[in-house]
């Protein structure tokens, strides 16, 4: 097969041109960063395991009617998605105190927050994607207050889902960070979630130990990160005992989770 043309490399994921216009195939590396890259490894299995939920995620989403850029998984490590004008913003809704909030505001980690918040961040890595306010997302022209209020009703919808897929299976959505994108077809233009949900983009703690079975687990120096990350996929249902990718659908873990 002639080799693709590459679009873009980020930190954990390279983009491609894809098979048609408008669409574009997004692999999944093992590199794992935190801090803005100050930290790095490669941490083996990653990205075939973020592939994976991924997809069940996005899949899920699209189930109840949230458009996201998802069309297919392709192989272990890649999948087909459309193609979006990224807007330049990672929205951040927590429901639990962890991680920038706590140092910011100096809430106690883990405490449970009067009710989800949502958060914009601006999107340069020079700059350390700093925290920012509606105005000034109008005021630069990131997104008009139009998109802002779609955004936060797409982002508190997705937060449901995605706090109540994970309660089902034993674990507490603490906070996630998604991205939008437009897409646009004829003159008429939709925002639909892009980039990727995981484990690198989400806070996730086991409901009964507290156990930090995201990204934490790296940017802590915790150690067994991938352990984590595939506990995660398990759970949901998109691994096999024998460790192989599949998909049978969320696993009930409350008695007798077998390991
Ligand atoms: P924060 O507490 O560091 O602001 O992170 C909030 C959530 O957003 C957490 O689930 C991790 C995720 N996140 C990313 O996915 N990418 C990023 O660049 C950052 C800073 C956070
Ligand atoms: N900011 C991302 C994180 O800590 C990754 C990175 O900055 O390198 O999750």
């Amino acid at each position: 097969m002639a080799r693709r043309k590459q679009i873009y490399e980020g930190k954990a994921k390279i983009l491609f041109e894809g098979p048609e216009p408008g669409t574009i195939i997004q692999y999944f590396k093992d590199d794992t960063t935190a801090f803005n890259n100050q930290k790095h490894d490669i941490l083996e299995g990653k990205g075939v395991l973020n592939n994976r939920i991924s997809e069940f995620v996005m899949t899920g989403l699209e189930r109840i009617g949230v458009a996201t850029h998802f069309i297919k998984r392709v192989n272990m490590r890649e999948q087909l998605v459309r193609q979006v004008e990224i807007i330049p913003l990672e929205v951040v809704v927590r429901n639990y105190a962890a991680g920038s909030i706590c140092k910011r505001l100096g809430i106690e980690d883990g405490a449970a927050l009067p009710r989800s918040i949502i958060e914009f961040y601006y999107k340069d890595d020079k700059l350390g994607d700093p925290i920012v306010s509606e105005e000034h997302i109008t005021a630069f022209n990131w997104a008009n207050p139009q998109e802002i209020d779609d955004m936060m009703s797409q982002a508190l919808r997705i937060n449901d889902y995605l706090a109540g897929l994970f309660a089902g299976v034993g674990i507490k959505l603490v906070d996630f960070k998604i991205e939008f994108g437009r897409q646009y077809e004829g003159d008429m233009m939709r925002l639909i979630v892009a980039d990727e949900i995981s484990p690198d983009s989400c806070r996730l703690w086991d409901l009964e130990t507290g156990d930090i079975m995201d990204k934490d687990r790296f940017r802590k120096d915790l150690g067994n990160v991938i352990d984590g990350y595939r506990e995660v996929a398990r759970r949901l249902g998109v691994l096999r005992e024998n460790g192989n990718a599949g998909s049978k659908g969320p696993v009930l873990v409350s008695d007798n989770d077998e390991k």
